[in-house]
């Protein structure tokens, strides 16, 4: 039987969400509530394991009072505010952070990325071919998971997953200043020489494919790659009393990733290496 704690009971707020009413628990974010109307707002540094870290701004929306325009992910919902999703201003505001984002970074494997560029006419191009940052070579240095910096948008949640939000090996850091920002393990070098302990919650959380598996970047690598053709299977991790939940990812009968269910009240998609990286005994079958 699964248990699902229920928590303390919370009291409903009311406020005006495009001018329709909206209630909400009390503690819950205008992107919460958003969510629940089944209103569709483009996130990129959200993470429902992490505490948000307001990196990206392509979720903003109009608070009327308030001057600026303000993060639905990190902004909880007030009684009596009057949210508004859809203006001219904050459509006009994500258009620009898609273009700016897009034109730096590579986000051909963000999850709908391409469907928000073209629904905000967003043109990353018209700041030109040097507004290219980085075109450095993805880092293969083990077998298990792959960094392509090319794709990292800095929004640090593969920071927090490493550091005090849940793994606290504190592996993965910011090195540089402004411009020269950017991910990194102990003093820049391999991940192999680095306090890693490969559990992997931080592709877990990446929103942009820049750390992945290294079966899925060599099949991408191969053409093979087709989420179209894997089925999930979610089952229980066999090798220790702590049970958690595996979401094995499966193409031509072979699992390809392993994730885990965010909402598992125990771990959260948090996994360690063996849940992880630990399936090929499975398809052993010489
Ligand atoms: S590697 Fe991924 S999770 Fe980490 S900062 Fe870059 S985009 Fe974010
Ligand atoms: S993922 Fe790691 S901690 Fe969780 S059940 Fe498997 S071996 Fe145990
Ligand atoms: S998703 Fe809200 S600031 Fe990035």
């Amino acid at each position: 039987m699964t248990v699902t704690p229920l928590g303390i009971p919370r009291r409903l707020l009311e406020f005006t969400l495009d001018g329709q009413e909206a209630r909400v628990p009390e503690g819950s974010t205008i992107l919460d509530a958003c969510r629940a109307a089944g209103k569709d707002i483009p996130t990129l540094c959200e993470g429902d394991t992490l505490t948000p870290k307001n990196a990206c701004r392509v979720c903003v929306v109009e608070v009327e009072g308030a001057r600026t325009l303000v993060p639905a992910c990190s902004r909880k919902a007030e009684p009596g505010m009057e949210v508004r999703t859809d203006t001219e201003r904050a459509r006009h505001s994500r258009k620009i952070v898609l273009e700016l984002l897009a034109s730096s970074v590579d986000l051909s494997t963000t999850p709908k990325v391409a469907a928000w560029i073209k629904e905000y006419e967003a043109k990353p191009d018209r700041f030109g071919p040097d507004a290219a940052r980085l075109n450095e070579e993805p880092r293969v240095d083990n077998d298990l998971y792959v960094r392509d910096y090319d794709k990292c948008i800095l929004c640090y949640k593969c920071v927090d997953a490493c550091g005090d939000q849940w793994q606290n090996t504190f592996a993965i850091s910011v090195v540089g200043r402004g411009f020269d920002a950017r991910i990194a393990v102990e003093h820049d070098g391999p991940l192999t020489d680095s306090a890693c302990v490969y559990c992997g919650n931080c592709i877990e959380v990446c929103p942009t494919g820049a750390l992945s598996f290294k079966s899925e970047f060599d099949m991408r690598a191969a053409g093979t790659w087709d989420e179209s053709a894997q089925t999930e299977t979610t089952t229980v991790c066999a090798y220790c009393g702590v049970g958690c939940n595996l979401t094995l990812h499966v193409q031509d009968n072979e699992i390809v990733k392993v994730t885990s269910p965010h909402d598992n009240p125990v771990t959260h998609g948090n996994l360690c290496i063996k849940g992880r990286f630990g399936y090929q005994h499975v398809q052993n079958r010489g």
